[in-house]
């Protein structure tokens, strides 16, 4: 049996992942625990997938219910908040840092004894952005937080190593919820699609298969920063 925890998988990239895991495999040999404040778009994948209601910003996470042995975990909250420097205060990192990073690290200090206990070499799946690669105007503050996400893993990988894997994927536009604003506007669509290589923006399924493979394919990945962004960071 084995284990992934997700921080939200409700919809978006998490959701597109869950459903490729649950395409890829017998089904019976894997449970997915889903933390996020909706539950939706999980009510078909009961079973193989347990919901617990959770809001990363107010609860604290409990580990009473969790297996002994965890063989992922994937952290999806995060942010893209557009504005010039100008307009932002320090208090505006730090909120985006929180979302982005700092509560990432205390749920996955929790789940490190789980980790380890794993038999199953796991992976740790966290999230950069092409912005770190290609410098954008009024990308500053999901830069600065998604920039402490890239160094953190090459790091972890480098400790936790042979035990744990951690890898980073870093998308460009991709079109879920919380690209709505970018998404929902033709003229910032038209113009984010014509600055991708590809011609394209990225689908929920261009990660969510990539998380799937990295979760049960891969076992020879670690520290990786992939760059799924239709060659906008070439
Ligand atoms: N989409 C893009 O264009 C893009 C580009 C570059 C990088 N990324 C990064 O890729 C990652 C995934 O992005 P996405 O587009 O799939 O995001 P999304 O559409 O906003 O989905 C985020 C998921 O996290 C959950 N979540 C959000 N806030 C939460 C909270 N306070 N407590 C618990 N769960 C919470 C949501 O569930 P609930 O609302 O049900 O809680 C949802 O399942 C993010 O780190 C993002 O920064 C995305």
């Amino acid at each position: 049996m084995k284990n992934f925890i997700f921080i939200g998988g409700s919809y978006g990239i998490g959701l597109s992942s869950i459903n490729h895991i649950m395409s890829k495999k017998d089904q019976s040999d894997i449970k997915i625990h889903v933390y996020s404040r909706s539950s939706d778009n999980l009510n078909s994948l009961e079973g193989n997938v347990i919901h617990t209601p959770f809001d990363i910003s107010k609860d604290e996470f409990d580990t009473t219910h969790l297996p002994e042995t965890v063989d992922g975990f994937v952290y999806l909250p995060g942010s893209i908040k557009l504005k010039p420097f100008h307009t932002l205060k320090p208090e505006d990192f730090m909120e985006d840092y929180k979302i982005n990073f700092l509560n990432m690290v205390s749920i996955l200090k929790k789940l490190i004894p789980s980790l380890k206990k794993s038999p199953n070499l796991p992976c740790v799946v966290l999230f950069s952005s092409v912005v770190i690669k290609k410098g954008m105007p009024f990308h500053s503050l999901v830069a600065a937080s998604k920039g402490a996400i890239e160094g953190f893993v090459k790091n972890m990988a480098v400790e936790y190593a042979p035990k744990i894997r951690f890898n980073c994927i870093a998308p460009s536009l991709t079109n879920t919820p919380l690209a709505k604003s970018i998404t929902s506007n033709p003229k910032m669509l038209e113009t984010s699609i014509s600055k991708h290589p590809l011609k394209r923006i990225g689908e929920p399924e261009d990660i969510g298969k990539l998380v799937s493979y990295l979760l049960l394919e891969d076992s020879f990945m670690t520290g990786q920063i992939f760059h799924t962004d239709g060659g906008m960071s070439v």
